[in-house]
């Protein structure tokens, strides 16, 4: 069974899932939209959170439609109407065999011993002809953030990420990854929101960093000061930066 690094369960997990989900939310419904999603479709979103773009998908396919939402843990979930909640793991097979019309995922495959495994997973639950779109990041904008001092505190955060099995620079490899799953007419686009202190990004970086902060410093991976710098940053509205180019790629399968 896989695990996931910000257990469900830790404090204040549920209020960056829904900040989250405000700041990432509008950019995947955009998508979904964009790629087109029509009444009565059959729907699967895996890694769902607190479920919110799966309620919204249930909302668009409408009583026809059918939409299940998969996650190692769905006690953040709120309970949504015309959402099909499953407790799965993605790298344990398709969650139905060619099943779906439209197969998604947000901020999950980072997570993911094997993200190869995972996509051809949901490749596998979808039916010929399905859309599958994934969103993931890429920490790239990082390489630029200004001071320098922010720079420093974000590698010290890739390296112990990259301890944890994280992988923050997926979103330049989702194209191969869905083109060498068999999709055809892949595309993907990034997109990076640069933001002050105060604002909601700064804050989902700051609830993240101060729930992570023993784990932190006890890896040795960050200095104290290094994390006091940043939280500071956090919360000063003259500070301006980017961390993250989210990147989201889709294709579709053959046939259909
Ligand atoms: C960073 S959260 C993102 C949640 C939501 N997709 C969003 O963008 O707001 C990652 C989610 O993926 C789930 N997850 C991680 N590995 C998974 C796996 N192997 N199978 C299913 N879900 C997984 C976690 O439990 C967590 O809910």
């Amino acid at each position: 069974m896989s695990e996931y690094v910000l257990d469900h369960h830790q404090d204040g997990e549920r209020r960056r899932l829904a900040l989250m989900s405000r700041l990432l939310d509008p950019l995947h419904r955009r998508l979904l939209d964009l790629l087109g999603l029509s009444p009565g479709a059959r729907a699967l979103e895996v890694g769902c959170g607190n479920g919110s773009v799966s309620a919204w998908l249930a909302d668009r396919v409408g009583p026809g439609g059918r939409v299940v939402a998969v996650d190692l843990d769905l006690s953040l979930t709120s309970l949504a109407s015309g959402v099909e909640f499953r407790q799965a793991d993605i790298l344990a097979g398709p969650v139905a065999p060619a099943d779906f019309d439209v197969v998604t995922c947000r901020a999950v495959l980072h997570h993911v011993g094997d993200v190869a495994q995972a996509v051809a997973n949901m490749v596998g639950s979808a039916r010929p002809g399905a859309t599958v779109l994934v969103i993931e990041p890429d920490f790239l904008p990082v390489s630029v953030a200004e001071p320098p001092a922010v720079r420093d505190f974000w590698q010290g955060w890739l390296a112990w990420s990259r301890e944890q099995g994280i992988d923050y620079f997926l979103g330049r490899r989702l194209p191969q990854l869905l083109s060498a799953a068999g999709l055809t007419d892949v595309a993907a686009t990034a997109e990076t929101e640069l933001y002050n202190g105060g604002s909601p990004w700064a804050e989902y970086w700051r609830q993240t960093i101060s729930q992570l902060r023993a784990r932190l410093q006890d890896s040795g991976r960050l200095r104290t000061e290094s994390i006091d710098n940043f939280l500071a940053r956090c919360t000063d509205a003259r500070w301006w930066t980017q961390t993250i180019a989210f990147t989201a790629a889709h294709g579709r399968i053959p046939g259909g």
